[in-house]
Parts: structure tokens; C-alpha cells; sequence
């Protein structure tokens, strides 16, 4: 009666890998009285996410949970409504927009490298999901609204947090009671939303009051006109997007930065030959958007990472219409899921896949690689709009702390992958910081 859903509970990574290795390119079980589709090849996942994109929406129950969180924004949206929000939100994440920020990325880094200092001189270790997690917080922060929230930053963060690990919870039991009911789980997420809606809503007001010189993402997506009607957006719409990129904008890179040091602390080879390219290309500087076109080992260690453990590691579309994909029937109203940490690990597609190689990047070796073999930010229309911004972050961030530590894992304290709706170290990732 249950279908899959024992398999599931146990182990979500397993399971799906398992799904692939033992029915293939397209695969369907069952999850109770739903029928799902798992797409796993390269052709099939292009199939979805761009020659047929139409054909299929995001009207599937995880994106109704994170609607509870982020309203109706460019993450969570679909259809027409979605195109002209995402009309209106690409040129704020032009390539030339995003280098502005990279200053305000190292900044930060910076800022939390003298607290992992200070750690290193007492012999402290360091949980660094939760220090990334802090990082990404505040750079995207500061990348929405500039200056203006220095007070509410902590507000901010811990609101977040409370919102997205209710999130987490309701994924992981759906059949929780719906926010009417004044669970105290309920109370505490009503609470934490209208404590985030307060400040994000008091700050537009601000600046419709006073529109000044800022340059932040907000004041780009308070500018965007469309072109056909020449509409800005609502102060509702400001905050659904607002909100989604304060959520899409930091979980999922500071995980990327959290695995991207545990693979550097257990390769010892990569983390040498990162430590050389920080070292000739900045000589002792601190890194800029410029520098990142010579910093290419450091960037295929970020690639490399992101194909072992993608932080958004499956996304589900519902079928609209009938579809053929793969050579395999889709029905209408199919829910179908990809996962891009089974594509990643295909052994037709990568060789030797369960190994960190970040060499596989190089040019030469990825010359004939299936298109969506690789698709850690999406892709098609909907693609990551934040991949510019996700990839520029990683790598300053990863170059500079290169440059002033090594990272090395506490021993004894377990380290296993746990998929939520990213793939977060279970137990944390307890590291010490040795300066360099
Ligand atoms: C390593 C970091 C990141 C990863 C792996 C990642 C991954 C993804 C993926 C896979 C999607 C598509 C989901 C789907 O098709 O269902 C997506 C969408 C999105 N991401 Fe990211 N992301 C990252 C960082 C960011 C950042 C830094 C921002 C913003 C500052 C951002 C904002 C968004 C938004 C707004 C969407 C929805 C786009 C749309 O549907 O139009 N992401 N991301």
C-alpha cells in the first residue's frame, strides 16, 4: 500500500541511486497512491528542463511547502507570472551587476577568518557548515540591502533558520497539521515569518519613501520595468523575491563551500596544488573578480564538489501533458523527478565516479560530455538565476581561506550526508583551522 516510501525514509541517496542501477534511464515506482517518474539520463533530463520545459511545472508538494515560506517568488512560481518576474529580475544578475559584489564577499570572508584565527590560537575546532551558513547569510544580506540592515542581521538569520528547518521538517513529514492549526511549531513559524516580513517590508518602504543612490539587488529589482506594460513590482512581489533569494541565495552555497573542504581536508594532492595557484596568482592579495579567470584549479575544485554532492541534489516537475522521454511513456499529471546527484554519479558518463578528480574539468578532458551529464544549478529557462553570483562566491571564498588555512577534520567526529532539501553534513563538519 505504501509503495516505495519504507525504501525512501531509510535512505533518500540510496534509494534513488538504486532506482537508476537497477531499472536505468527512466525509472517508476510508487510513493503511496502517487505514481513517480525518475529520469536519469542526460537526454531525458534535457528533454525536461528544455526541449519540452513547457510540458512540465513546478505544481508538485515540495514547492507548495517552500510557498508556505516564500510566497509566490521566482523560485516557487510558474507560468507567465514566472517569466515576467524572471524578466524583470535577470539584468539585477548580469555578469557585470554580480562582480560588483565580490568585494563585499571578501569582506566578509575576511571578517570570518579572523574569528576562526582567534579559534585556532585557543585550540578550538570549528563546526564550519554552520560558519558557511553564516557567511553565505550575510553576504547575500548585504548584497539585497547594502548597509541598511547592519541591526537586523541577527533577526534576519534567525528567522531564516527557524523558517527553513520548518520547511525541512514538513518535506520530511507532510502530513504534519497545516499553519491554522496553533501547533507550537506553527506559532513558531508564523512568528519567525512575520518577524522576516516586518523588516523586509519596513526596508521597501524605506527606500519607496527614498529612493537614493543604493546599488544593492534590491534597488535593481525596485528599478525593473517591464517592457510591455512598463509595471514595476508590487511591494508583495518585492518580498516574495526578496525572501526567495535570501533562501536560494545562501543554503545552498555554503554547503557547496562545506563539502568543498571536507573533500580538500581527505586530498591532501588537490589541497597542495590549490594552495600553489592561490599562492602565485594572489601573492599574499586579496582576491578580486578579476583574479578569477586565473584561478581555474580552484574553480574545477568547486565544479568537482558540486557534481559529488550537488546542494539542490533533486528537483520534481509535474507532466502537463503527455510526454515521451527516453523512449519511456510520461502521462499527464506524472509527477517526475531528476536528481542531479545520480546523473553525476553515472558511471557511463564519469569515470571512476565516487572519486574527487577536480582534473575532470580541465578542457580537454570534458570535451564530449553529454550537456546535461552535468546540471548542478538546473538548467533550460529555469536555470539557477544566482549560478554567476553561487559561482563567484565559492570561488573567492575557497581561494581566500586557502590562502590563510589549512582545514583538517576533527578525528572522531562522524561525517555522513544527509538529504534534506539539500545535501547537509548530518553531525555537522567539525575542523580545525591551521594557519598557513
Ligand atoms: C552553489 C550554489 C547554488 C546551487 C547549487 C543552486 C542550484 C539551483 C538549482 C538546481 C535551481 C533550479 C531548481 C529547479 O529547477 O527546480 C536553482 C534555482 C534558483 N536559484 Fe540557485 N543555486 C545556488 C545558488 C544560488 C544563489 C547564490 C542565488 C541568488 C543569489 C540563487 C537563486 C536561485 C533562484 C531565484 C532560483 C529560481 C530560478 C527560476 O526558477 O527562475 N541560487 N538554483
Amino acid at each position: 500500500m505504501l509503495g516505495s516510501i519504507g525504501d525512501i525514509y531509510r535512505d533518500r541517496l540510496r534509494f534513488v541511486l538504486d532506482v537508476a542501477r537497477i531499472y536505468g534511464d527512466v525509472a517508476q515506482y510508487r510513493v503511496a497512491h502517487m505514481r513517480m517518474y525518475q529520469v536519469n539520463h542526460p537526454a531525458g533530463v534535457g528533454r525536461l528542463l528544455h526541449d519540452n520545459h513547457r510540458n512540465y511545472s513546478k505544481d508538485v508538494p515540495a514547492f507548495g511547502t517552500l510557498k508556505l515560506f516564500l510566497g509566490n517568488g521566482l523560485f516557487t512560481s510558474d507560468g507567465d507570472f514566472w517569466r515576467r518576474q524572471r524578466r524583470l529580475a535577470q539584468p539585477a544578475f548580469h555578469r557585470r551587476r554580480v562582480a560588483a559584489f565580490a568585494e563585499l564577499m571578501t569582506d566578509a570572508t575576511e571578517e570570518m577568518l579572523e574569528r576562526w584565527q582567534a579559534r585556532a590560537t585557543l585550540g578550538q575546532p570549528l563546526e564550519v557548515a554552520q560558519e558557511f551558513m553564516r557567511l553565505t547569510m550575510e553576504v547575500v544580506t548585504r548584497a539585497l540591502f547594502s548597509t541598511s540592515v547592519e541591526r537586523d542581521i541577527d533577526k534576519i538569520g534567525r528567522a531564516i533558520t527557524t523558517l527553513l528547518d520548518d520547511v525541512t521538517f514538513r518535506f520530511t513529514f507532510p502530513f504534519y497539521p497545516p499553519l491554522r492549526v496553533p501547533t507550537p511549531r506553527n506559532r513558531r513559524f508564523l512568528a519567525a515569518r512575520a518577524t522576516l516580513d516586518g523588516i523586509v517590508y519596513r526596508i521597501i518602504a524605506e527606500r519607496r519613501n527614498q529612493p537614493d543612490e543604493h546599488e544593492d539587488l534590491l534597488a535593481l529589482l525596485m528599478e525593473a520595468r517591464d517592457e510591455q506594460t512598463g509595471e514595476g513590482m508590487s511591494d508583495r512581489q518585492l518580498r516574495d523575491e526578496v525572501v526567495t533569494l535570501f533562501l536560494a541565495g545562501h543554503e545552498t552555497t555554503a554547503t557547496a563551500l562545506t563539502w568543498a573542504s571536507y573533500l580538500l581536508s581527505t586530498h591532501v594532492a588537490v589541497a597542495r596544488r590549490l594552495y600553489a595557484e592561490v599562492d602565485e596568482t594572489l601573492k599574499g592579495r586579496v582576491p578580486t573578480a578579476s583574479d578569477l579567470p586565473n584561478l581555474t584549479y580552484t574553480r574545477m575544485v568547486i565544479d568537482e564538489t558540486l557534481r559529488l554532492y550537488p546542494p539542490a541534489w533533486i528537483t520534481n516537475r509535474r507532466a502537463i501533458g503527455d510526454d515521451a522521454v527516453c523512449g519511456y511513456r510520461i502521462p499527464a499529471d506524472a509527477t517526475v523527478s531528476i536528481s542531479p546527484y545520480v546523473t553525476h554519479r553515472d558511471p557511463r558518463l564519469w569515470e571512476n565516479p565516487e572519486s574527487f578528480d577536480p582534473d575532470r574539468f580541465a578542457p580537454e578532458r570534458s570535451v564530449g560530455r553529454p550537456h546535461y551529464a552535468y546540471f548542478p544549478f538546473g538548467g533550460g529557462p529555469r536555470q539557477c538565476i544566482g549560478k554567476g553570483f553561487a559561482l563567484m562566491e565559492s570561488t573567492l571564498v575557497l581561494a581566500l581561506l586557502a590562502q590563510r588555512h589549512e582545514l583538517h577534520l576533527v578525528p572522531g567526529r562522524r561525517v555522513e550526508v544527509q538529504a534534506l532539501a539539500t545535501l547537509r553534513p548530518r553531525y555537522g563538519m567539525w575542523m580545525a583551522a591551521h594557519p598557513r
